[in-house]
């Protein structure tokens, strides 16, 4: 038997790539391809790419600058670049970095056991296409699986081009899978232990394929037998209909957690960002959620200084965040992207943007803490992922996904556990169990 094949992926960006790089090891895996974590025993380095915003991109070019004196070190490594990046800029990639064996974009790794074999020839390979065959029919099933909670892409793409964002260009516009293909890869999934899933997609609440939107998929996926609970992300406010909204309410498998980005407070930034909702429709939204299940934890994304904020503009944000009080928060200073429209229009000046991200995340901080706090002395549900760092100790996320430390020294991994709070820290919270 010839040795098994080392991999080292490393990747970027959103939960969508953490999903697709498992993907892709799995199709690495049919051609003898095993996962290693150091970049010295590697036979292959793949670097999953990000594109959304400039940081995630330069990072990219450093990562492969720092691979010189491994490919040097051992002439056989073969270096691949997947992702948006290499969507967006596969050719320039390969211009600019010769080690660089392989480039593959989002749509069309289903490919990568052809393109390695290439790669293996000694020719290089990019393969950047929207390929009118769907990637999930061409890759292996799901085998290994490592804990309780998976991701599951049930939609790509976007349709809704914010001013601002690459990912109707990189991901392409929206499609989504079939219900019965999700049904499948969810009963796979349950029987190897899977008890949580998150359904992804890059606008996940516009799924609508067979006449299924995401309510009845959540529906359906919430009766297959080993799933306990369901997740999605990432949510556009306008796509929030009154079936899922329902489904909130109804369906006890579906976590009383919405990730629903605003992006800013004011309607006249919202209106620039091509979002197509002003705040006021943005809470009405979110009142109907709450509505529906009152203890909902809401967490959202935001931009500050994007071109034409002022103070006003960011005041306007600042207010809606004390209205809605967030569980949680992601913020971003804007960064230009080229090709997009608000690439074209002047930044706001850097310093008074890095200020306001600043204050900002002074207070989304502060409403985090302060929810964390008001568990404290509640009981939740915890399903456990992995033996904590302490002994006997597991850790598990709670149905609000805050990550929680228990003292169970009987507790099994994939284990639902009743658990009373007794302190929140910064990041996570502890308890011990009750039932
Ligand atoms: N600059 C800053 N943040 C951005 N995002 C998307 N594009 C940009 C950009 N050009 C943020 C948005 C989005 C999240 C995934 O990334 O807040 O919801
Ligand atoms: Fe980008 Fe999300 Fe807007 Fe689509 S809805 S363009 S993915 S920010």
């Amino acid at each position: 038997m010839t040795e098994a094949k080392k991999l080292f992926i490393k990747t970027y960006g959103c939960q969508m790539n953490v999903y697709d790089s498992e993907r892709m090891a799995e199709s690495l895996g049919t051609k003898g391809y095993v996962a290693t974590d150091t970049v010295e025993d590697a036979d292959m380095v793949l670097i999953n790419t990000c594109h959304i915003r400039e940081k995630a991109s330069e990072k990219l070019f450093s990562d492969l600058g720092r691979l010189r004196p491994a490919k040097e070190a051992n002439p056989n490594l073969k270096v691949a670049v997947a992702g948006c990046v290499a969507q967006a800029e596969g050719a320039e990639i390969l211009r600019r970095m010769p080690l660089v064996d392989l480039v593959v974009g989002p749509q069309s790794y289903h490919r990568l056991p052809e393109m390695e074999a290439k790669v293996q020839r000694g020719e290089r390979a990019i393969d950047t296409e929207f390929p009118p065959e769907d990637k999930f029919d061409h890759l292996p099933e799901r085998k290994a699986m490592r804990g309780p909670s998976a991701f599951l892409t049930v939609q790509e793409g976007c349709d809704k081009f914010c001013a601002f964002c690459v990912v109707p260009y990189t991901r392409g516009s929206e499609v989504s899978r079939p219900p019965e293909r999700l049904l499948a890869e969810a009963r796979n999934l349950a029987a190897r232990g899977v008890r949580e899933l998150t359904l992804l997609g890059q606008n996940v609440n516009a799924y609508r394929a067979d006449g299924y939107g995401l309510a009845r998929l959540i529906r359906e996926l919430s009766q297959v037998e080993g799933i306990l609970r369901l997740r999605y992300m990432t949510s556009h406010p306008n796509d929030m209909e009154d079936d899922l909204i329902a489904a909130h309410g109804d369906c006890p498998q579906l976590m009383p957690y919405l990730h629903l980005p605003v992006q800013s407070g004011s309607d006249r930034i919202l209106k620039a960002m091509n979002r197509k909702h002003t705040a006021a429709d943005y809470l009405r939204v979110l009142d109907r959620i709450r509505a529906a299940r009152p203890d909902i934890l809401l967490t959202s994304d935001f931009i500050v200084g994007f071109p034409g904020e002022t103070d006003a503009d960011f005041e306007a944000t600042l207010a809606l965040i004390r209205k809605v009080n967030y569980g949680m928060a992601y913020s971003f200073k804007y960064s230009a992207r080229p090709g997009t429209p608000a690439a074209e229009k002047p930044d706001v000046n850097s310093d008074v943007a890095d200020a306001r991200l600043q204050e900002l995340q002074a207070l989304l901080g502060a409403q985090q803490r302060a929810g964390q706090q008001a568990m404290v002395g509640q009981e939740v549900d915890v399903l456990y992922e992995k033996a904590g760092r302490q002994p006997g100790q597991m850790v598990g996320k709670s149905q609000h996904l805050h990550a929680v430390h228990v003292d169970d020294p009987s507790g099994k991994v994939g284990e639902l556990a009743r658990v009373r709070i007794t302190d929140a820290k910064s990041n996570s919270l502890g308890g011990r169990r009750v039932g």
